[in-house]
């Protein structure tokens, strides 16, 4: 059976440009919500729109670089322009870099939690008004299992992952009075173009190939395989649906198992 729960809602997608963003991005499109497509890559959001459009519904590709909290405006008032309401943000935009601790650049670090941290923050900042004002809503932050644990080489990207989860559930607190919710999704390793970037730059290191080191990642969890981006855009339309209204605060794994909490 189709599932159409999201007809006539309107569902703002950060990163809808490439993995898991784009998959959240087709996912709501498919149950029938109005997409507004946001990334800094104008060719590649495009195309997602397009393939949204092609579902049958109606849809905005919008330059938007969530590390600067007027193209984050800019982008939300151009979704309200057109629609007059925001049902769903998903704030999937983001960047994987690292490096031993102690050869982090300053710069590496700050760039890194711009993106994934801030993003995160000032996208959340700017749709929750319009959430409370509808007395409904639901926000959906990608984090990460490196949001839970984490590995070496990887302070910057954790420290923005464990961040997202503790500003997911602060939101959360201040929506729930307005009948709104704020989850976070900590995916496991996806496979999508970060993971794949990550392994030609890394698996020369470990003396792999890329495809080895993908299934050496592959078998860190019970599943012994790598998500598609399709199976945490399902746990995200869950999220906003009415399936999960008393669901709030939370950071579910979606993982493979990998991290059990
Ligand atoms: N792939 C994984 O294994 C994995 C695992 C856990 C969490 N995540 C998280 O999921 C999210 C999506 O990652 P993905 O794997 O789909 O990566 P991806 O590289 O395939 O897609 C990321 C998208 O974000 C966009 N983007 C980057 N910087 C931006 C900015 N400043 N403003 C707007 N858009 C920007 C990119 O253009 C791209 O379209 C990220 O937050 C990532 O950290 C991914």
């Amino acid at each position: 059976m189709e599932l159409k729960r999201f007809v006539g809602q309107v569902a703002v997608i950060t990163g809808a440009g490439s993995g898991i963003g784009k998959a959240c991005a087709l996912r709501f499109a498919q149950e029938g919500a109005n997409v507004a497509c946001l990334d800094v890559g104008d060719a590649a959001n495009e195309i997602t729109a397009a393939e949204c459009r092609d579902l049958g519904v109606e849809t905005l590709a919008l330059y938007c670089n969530v590390a600067d909290a007027d193209s984050v405006k800019a982008a939300v008032a151009a979704a309200m322009a057109k629609w007059g309401r925001v049902d769903v943000l998903v704030a999937a935009a983001g960047i994987y870099s690292g490096s031993p601790l102690v050869e982090v650049p300053l710069k590496q670090w700050q760039r890194l939690i711009d993106i994934n941290l801030t993003g995160v923050f000032l996208c959340n900042q700017v749709v929750a008004p319009i959430m409370m004002a509808q007395k409904s809503g639901s926000i959906i932050n990608i984090s990460s299992m490196a949001g839970k644990t984490s590995w070496p080489a990887s302070a910057e990207y954790s420290a923005s992952k464990s961040g997202v989860i503790g500003l997911t559930r602060s939101v959360a607190m201040e929506l729930a009075p307005y009948g709104a919710t704020a989850n976070a999704i900590c995916p496991g390793n996806t496979r999508t173009e970060m993971v794949k970037n990550v392994a030609s730059q890394v698996a020369p290191r470990d003396g792999l190939t890329t495809e080895e080191w993908l299934q050496l990642r592959a078998n860190d969890c019970p599943m012994k395989r790598m998500a598609e981006p399709w199976e945490i855009a399902g746990v995200a339309a869950f999220l906003a649906s009415p399936d999960s209204r008393y669901l709030t605060g939370q950071a579910l794994e979606v993982d493979g198992g990998m991290v059990m909490s």
